[in-house]
């Protein structure tokens, strides 16, 4: 079965000691995981090393951050490489958030460089994908998404796009509290997972996890997860709060 993955972007928000208190609250009472579930906390990165520590006794918890440059080292004053984050045991990180699309001008070129880049050095990306609300009025969605992909996966071997994890998020739904319908979602990661087909076969986009973000609660993600080409979500607004993010992972399939 594809991974099942529960994701907490926290985004920039909480203080290192807000940031202790949550991980320890949530770590402390994730349930037993079944092997194909996975939680992974994209916490700040000054938060990382601790978020290391916090989770170390539990199995199939990861940390991932929130971003990476596209360079391994050198002089890029405040940008974050994929060393630094193996050097932290840190195995995941957000590629192109939408937030990070439209403030910092991430384009879907420098996008398929920081997906190659963390590939080479054995961090998974979660790469972020979907489209305003301007595009969904107009009916224009798919082929919207389907662009992203091609920009920023297609160019990779099916064994490296095979570690990919995607994630959905259409603008429109990201701390709006207006949730896309699990019908919404699911036409969309079918519309996906069909895309991938196309070009790598079906069995490469049968094993790629595709997590739908967006307004994402305890109360609605047993639904929106158990759509059959849903994978679990990337949460933001929801996993700052305990109770609420531990209701999601225990949605997980
Ligand atoms: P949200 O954010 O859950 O607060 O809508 C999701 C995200 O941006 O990853």
């Amino acid at each position: 079965m594809r991974k099942q993955i529960a994701a907490a972007n926290w985004k920039m928000n909480l203080t290192y000691q807000e940031a202790e208190t949550l991980l320890h609250q949530v770590v402390k009472n994730i349930p037993k995981l079944e092997d194909q579930q996975h939680v992974v906390f994209a916490v700040p990165a000054p938060y990382l090393d601790l978020a290391q520590d916090e989770i170390a006794p539990k199995y199939q918890v990861y940390t991932a951050a929130q971003n990476v440059y596209t360079k391994k080292s050198g002089a890029y004053t405040g940008e974050i490489s994929v060393i630094m984050l193996n050097s932290l045991g840190v195995d995941h990180a957000i590629i192109g958030h939408s937030e990070r699309r439209e403030y910092f001008n991430e384009s879907n070129e420098m996008l398929a460089e920081k997906v190659q880049v963390c590939l080479e050095n054995n961090i998974t990306p979660i790469f972020c994908c979907g489209e305003a609300l301007q595009v969904r009025e107009e009916n224009k969605q798919n082929e919207y998404v389907a662009k992203q992909l091609e920009e920023s996966l297609f160019r990779l071997p099916a064994d490296q796009l095979q570690k990919v994890v995607i994630a959905y998020e259409p603008i429109w739904a990201i701390g709006t509290g207006k949730t896309a319908t699990s019908e919404q979602a699911q036409e969309m990661h079918a519309h996906i997972r069909n895309h991938i087909a196309k070009t790598y076969g079906l069995n490469v986009a049968n094993e790629i996890s595709i997590l739908y973000g967006g307004s994402v609660k305890g109360a609605n993600a047993k639904e929106i997860f158990g759509q059959p080409d849903v994978d679990g979500g990337l949460v933001g607004g929801a996993s700052l709060n305990a109770e609420e993010f531990l209701q999601i992972i225990k949605a997980l399939k």
